[in-house]
């Protein structure tokens, strides 16, 4: 530490530093693994498969968008990742740690360790007892703004109490230094410091968000899953959070997976899409290349949803219905998730395989037609 520093800025520095990442995983490299690694989870609630073998990555400094409409299991997805849930199955890595196992994952654990042990394999053993660690103190590098601003701030909580809670989790009690970062954060959300002394209900529904943003950005987090942060905003406000969510990226080096139930919103903010329908992944793809080659029909439902600012196209634009019972035969063959282009991964069986590659083929050389 430099000599000039005060006994203050020491301080400062030393719970700053209690918040840095970093200092938890000090061998990931975000070049070679993806910051969150989500492998077939499943989340069922008595007879609701809510989530049901969803597998996805996504790499630092990413904008991740999950589409699907109401009820697909968006909002679950995020929750088993944060640990809110106790996972049916499946494994979740943050950082290249695992974070998330599930109950059934757990209980193949515990029939391998059998295994190992009966046969003497300590190597095995040793490797497969380090495999279940889970990291629960990551989780405070992984934030969730809520899908709904009203309920998911407390009304009996100072605008400063809800931002400073986090830190007091962290076992930070340093007075100056909580209120230098609630009035740091609040400004950087387009809020201003004396807002902190304020109750929820003094906000509008966009600074509410605000103040849900700022909570989840005051404590350095690394991920942000943004569950339909906009979606309860007027149509002027949505933009606004939407470019504040997008500065915040840039400053803070913020990798963010962001919920939205349809493509318009997530189609110029995200880099990669994931589209969900009932508790499945049914396309996964870089945004440029889904808009290019939409393949599942109900990537196509959703796309015909959206208006464009185009006369032309909107009179020949028609709302596609997805009915699953008509749009496959999975009499004979069940789907899976298999990449089409590189990384471009659809939930089909073979015969829709083949399918999609003509499919390809064909919108490629319409829009070479195009461009002559
Ligand atoms: N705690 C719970 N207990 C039982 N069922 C649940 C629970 N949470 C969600 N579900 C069910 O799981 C399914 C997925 O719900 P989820 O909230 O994840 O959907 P969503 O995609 O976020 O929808 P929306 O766009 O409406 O927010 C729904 O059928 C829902 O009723
Ligand atoms: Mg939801």
């Amino acid at each position: 530490m430099s000599e000039k520093m005060t006994g203050r800025e020491q301080k400062d520095n030393k719970l700053d530093t209690m918040l840095r990442v970093d200092n938890y995983t000090p061998n990931f490299d975000p070049e070679k693994e993806p910051i969150l690694r989500v492998e077939h989870l499943k989340q069922y609630f008595k007879r609701t498969k809510a989530v049901d073998d969803v597998s996805f990555d996504i790499w630092k400094g990413e904008v991740f968008g999950l589409v699907g409409e109401s009820g697909c299991g968006k909002t679950t997805t995020g929750r088993s990742i944060i640990g809110l849930y106790e996972i049916t199955d499946g494994d979740v890595f943050f950082r290249g740690k695992r974070i998330g196992m599930g109950v059934d994952a757990l209980k193949r654990w515990k029939k391998q360790f059998a295994e190992a042990k009966a046969a003497g394999d300590t190597k095995k053993m040793e490797e497969l007892k380090t495999d279940k660690v889970v990291h629960k103190d990551l989780m405070t590098k992984i934030q969730m703004i809520f899908q709904d601003p009203v309920g998911s701030l407390d009304p009996r909580m100072t605008v400063r109490e809800i931002i400073a809670e986090g830190l007091k989790i962290r076992g930070i009690r340093d007075k100056k230094f909580i209120e230098d970062r609630v009035a740091g954060v609040l400004e950087k959300v387009g809020l201003v410091p004396e807002h902190a002394e304020r109750y929820p209900h003094e906000f509008s529904g966009g600074q509410r968000q605000r103040i849900g943003i700022a909570r989840a950005i005051v404590l350095q987090p690394d991920l942000i899953i943004a569950d339909e942060p906009i979606s309860a905003l007027d149509v002027s406000i949505q933009a606004q959070v939407i470019n504040l969510m997008n500065d915040l990226r840039d400053e803070m080096g913020l990798t963010i997976m962001f919920i939205a139930h349809d493509l318009s919103v997530v189609k110029y903010f995200s880099d990669r899409i994931g589209v969900m329908y009932y508790g499945k992944m049914v396309e996964l793809a870089d945004s440029d290349e889904l808009f290019a080659h939409p393949l599942h029909p109900y990537t196509k439902s959703l796309l015909s949803a959206i208006p464009l600012p185009d006369p032309n196209y909107e009179k020949r634009r028609k709302r596609i219905t997805y009915v699953p019972s008509l749009s496959h035969d999975y009499s004979e063959e069940g789907p899976t998730f298999k990449e089409i282009l590189p990384k471009h991964y659809v939930l089909c069986n073979t015969a829709e395989y083949e399918k999609y590659l003509k499919e390809v083929e064909e919108l490629d050389a319409n829009a070479r037609r195009k461009q002559r």
